[in-house]
């Protein structure tokens, strides 16, 4: 089996972070979405990757490379423009071959993982296979209609009135009856070739395509809540592992990562929480479930339920909380009583000052 892996997209709702990075690439526990997603194909006992790449490849590329460090072969495939999900197959059709595999959206966090379905899909071999995850409300994904024996009847892509509970996550099985039905639909309302529709002419054409119900954590990371949502999920998993230097003065309480090269001054880190490799923390409170990026610098300040992405700077912040912050960014509080916030604030960016 090979994995096809999507990582193009343009990200508007990650908006401004998606600007300067491709929202595969956001750091969750301090460790890109995208290596989560490979991780969890390398599970599988799947080592050749084709990685559908946009106008943010030089990036991506840069950070996965090869794929040896992640003990995997990559294959980059370029989508110039972002025409659908069954649009990514047929361009990836030459490095599938005749072969079955795993499609994983670059976005989607399961951490749990999908060993569960994909011995289903290998032990039954339907033509396809959806991981399904139930959602109170799946309007914004596409929705399965399943029968008792798990054999999907109906596939809608982001219907308005729902008729099942049951979304489609990111990660589908397929043999290489996907590829004859890719060529028979057309593209939806939105102007994309849906995958959702390709299975469902698989459907319509008689084929065997099931559904696995997925019930651990699911998030497509779409959205800076589901970012800071999925870095608290994930934190809740990390053992304590205090590699950095911490003074006497400082106190850790719980599971506190402190990566080597890190430092931790005169302050309380409240775990869950990570500080990465570099940073230094000095006179402040960090945590509960929070991150700290890599070479960061936070001073007399007070941040929970957050990431901090590499390089930025914190200092004489009262109390940041729910807050994502990009690389290399400075937010400070004025010295000498100013009464004003001043802001120096980029396009789509969300600021919320206290009353
Ligand atoms: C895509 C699929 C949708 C699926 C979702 C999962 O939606 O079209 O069926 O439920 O991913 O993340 P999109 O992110 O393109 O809106």
């Amino acid at each position: 089996m090979k994995a096809l892996v999507l990582c193009g997209g343009s990200g508007t709702r990650l908006r401004p972070f998606s600007y300067s990075m491709p929202k595969q690439l956001m750091p969750v526990a301090n460790r890109p979405v995208v290596e989560h997603v490979l991780e969890n194909i390398r599970a599988l006992g799947v080592d050749d990757v084709g990685v559908i790449v946009g106008d943010r490849a030089p990036e991506i590329s840069a950070l996965l490379g090869d794929g040896s460090r992640l003990g995997l072969r990559i294959t980059y495939i370029p989508q110039e423009q972002p025409l659908g999900l069954a649009h990514c197959v047929s361009l990836a059709r030459d490095f599938l071959g005749d072969d079955d595999f795993v499609m994983y959206l670059g976005d989607n966090m399961l951490p749990q993982g999908v060993a569960d379905a994909a011995e289903e899909f290998r032990r039954l071999r339907p033509q396809a296979q959806v991981v399904v995850h139930k959602v109170p409300d799946p309007r914004a994904f596409g929705v399965a209609e399943v029968d008792p024996d798990g054999r999907v009847t109906r596939l809608v892509e982001k219907p308005e009135r729902p008729r099942t509970d049951l979304a489609l996550t990111g990660v589908y099985f397929f043999t290489p009856a996907i590829h004859r039905a890719i060529a028979k639909i057309e593209p939806s309302a939105r102007g994309e070739l849906e995958i959702t529709d390709a299975i469902q002419q698989l459907v319509t054409d008689g084929a065997t395509v099931r559904a696995r119900e997925y019930t651990g954590y699911w998030k497509d990371t779409g959205r800076v809540e589901d970012v800071l949502d999925c870095n608290r999920e994930l934190l809740t998993a990390v053992r304590r592992d205090v590699a950095g230097q911490v003074d006497a003065e400082s106190v850790l309480i719980g599971q506190v990562v402190v990566e080597p090269g890190a430092s931790v001054v005169c302050s309380r880190i409240v775990g869950p929480a990570i500080v990465g490799a570099g940073s230094v923390v000095a006179h402040s409170e960090v945590g509960p479930y929070t991150s700290i990026g890599r070479d960061c610098r936070l001073t007399d300040t007070r941040v929970d339920h957050s990431i901090v992405l590499d390089g930025a700077s914190v200092s004489k912040v009262p109390s940041l909380r729910g807050s994502l912050i990009g690389r290399s960014a400075a937010v400070s509080s004025a010295d000498g009583g100013v009464l004003h916030h001043r802001l120096v604030v980029g396009d789509h960016t969300q600021v919320e000052v206290a009353a």
